[in-house]
């Protein structure tokens, strides 16, 4: 496994891969990996000849107030899991490197960067979308894995490269949960046990709001009132949001219609921790 630290040792890296003829795919990650990185990795292996992770947890999409600074860093426990996932090349680049001067192209997704995630962290969608071009532009993989773990983000990244025209081909993986339904995330360690334990209402209550709508629940206003209840009967978490979207645009929609799959997110708060999750309801009664 190589690792790389450099953009321009990657760029060349990266054009002997394209000039073998072999198909490079990426996976963009934060580092403190777990199982869902894994699956990812996994995905771009089925897809690729040579298989590029990257390491870097990217400041622009942090705000002031978040946790930039305590988000969990070990490098060397990364750079195990990888090897021993069968990664290639670790693109593990530092601040410096990335932002060697003060930054003033990025790129902006308009609207659906605004709302659900956007409302709560307004910046932080312009960050994801311009720091992913520029790692394209750096490794330039023929393929890209991203989790449904953040349904919003993979959404802005595939309209992104549609609309810019990016020669990427994006690849969507599902989301990998704990045994009980807690959707494995780096950011998981900051619960405290007790928080931890009630932490799994969010998956409870996605599967709730499932069985309302496979039950022929038509009205998302009373599936987001009983997702609502069940998350104060059994937690102390502050819910930022539950939404449902059209998963193939975007858009809210509060009442089911005619669509066949509506994508219900939600972002609750346990302390510090603030934690997101989200569903697709298959709408047709069984
Ligand atoms: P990070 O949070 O490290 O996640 C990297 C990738 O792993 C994302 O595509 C995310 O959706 C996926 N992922 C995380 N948890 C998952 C799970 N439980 N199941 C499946 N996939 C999961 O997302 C980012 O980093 C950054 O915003 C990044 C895209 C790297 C840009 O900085």
């Amino acid at each position: 496994m190589k690792i790389v630290k450099d953009v321009a040792e990657m760029q060349r890296t990266a054009d002997e891969i394209r000039r073998s003829g072999k198909r490079l795919g990426l996976v963009p990650t934060m580092g403190y990996l777990h199982e869902g990185h894994m699956s990812l990795v996994d995905e771009a292996r089925k897809n690729a000849d040579v298989v590029a992770i990257s390491i870097y947890v990217n400041p622009t999409q942090f705000a002031p107030n978040e946790d930039l600074s305590s988000y969990p860093r070990d490098f060397a426990r990364d750079e195990k899991l990888a090897e021993t996932r069968g990664v290639d090349i670790i693109f593990a680049p530092s601040d410096s490197v990335m932002y060697p001067h003060k930054q003033l192209a990025f790129v902006e997704i308009e609207e659906v960067s605004r709302v659900l995630e956007g409302e709560f962290r307004p910046t932080h969608f312009k960050g994801v979308a311009s720091v992913v071009a520029k790692l394209f532009n750096i490794v330039k993989p023929h393929m890209a894995v991203f989790g449904q773990k953040d349904a919003q983000q993979a959404f802005i990244i595939r309209k992104m490269v549609s609309d810019l025209n990016f020669d990427v081909n994006i690849v969507l993986a599902p989301i990998v949960r704990e045994e009980d339904g807690l959707a494995l995330s780096s950011r998981n360690i900051y619960l405290s046990e007790d928080e931890r334990k009630k932490a799994t209402v969010l998956y409870r209550s996605l599967k709730l709001a499932q069985k309302a709508v496979g039950d022929n629940e038509r009205n998302l206003a009373r599936v987001r009132s009983e997702m609502l209840e069940l998350i104060a009967s059994q937690s102390t978490g502050k819910v930022d949001y539950i939404d449902f979207v059209d998963p193939d645009t975007f858009s809210k929609v509060e009442d089911v219609g005619s669509l066949e799959r509506v994508l219900a997110l939600l972002a609750v708060r346990f302390g510090r921790t603030r934690l997101i999750d989200n569903m697709i309801l298959e709408t047709r009664p069984k």
